[in-house]
């Protein structure tokens, strides 16, 4: 699996479109398709002071996670990526799929606002790393891009 593969395939599907949620689903899915060892990936939209449920794929997740809670409510009020080695040992952790056991979640700030975030789980301890904190903050920086059309 090579981050640049995969970044040249999501640059091509999110193309000359700009729909947030097309444009998610289409990068859960490559996600999906590249990264090894993963079992849930994808996003929360920021509504209201909540995280909602956004384009993903794996098993289905909670729907709503107030800001704060949570390594996907703790990435976005913080606005840094959080890598989460064992998730057991993260306080507050939301399990929506007992097979994580780590995590990685991007904060998605469009015009200094977080309109959400990414997420990425996978069932191996310690399965995200720095060259993986890159990869997919190119991704997401290639998803806040496709927005803006
Ligand atoms: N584990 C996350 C909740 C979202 S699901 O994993 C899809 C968290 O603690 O924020």
């Amino acid at each position: 699996m090579s981050y640049s593969d995969l970044l040249s395939d999501l640059t091509g599907l999110l193309d000359g479109e700009c729909d947030p949620i097309a444009n998610a689903a289409n990068t859960a899915a490559v996600i999906w398709q590249y990264l090894p060892d993963i079992n849930w990936a994808g996003f929360y939209f920021l509504k209201r002071q909540q995280l909602v449920l956004g384009p993903f794929q794996g098993k289905p997740a909670c729907v709503r996670i107030p800001m704060g809670a949570g390594v996907c409510g703790a990435a976005a009020a913080s606005r840094h990526t959080i890598v989460v080695r064992d998730v057991h040992e993260f306080p507050g952790h939301i399990a929506c799929d007992s097979a994580s056991n780590s995590e990685i979640v991007i904060p998605l700030i469009r015009n200094r606002r977080v309109i959400g975030v990414l997420d990425i789980d996978s069932p191996r301890i310690g399965r995200f790393t720095e060259p993986d904190r890159a990869g997919c903050e190119a991704i997401a920086a290639l998803y806040l891009k496709s927005l803006a059309g």
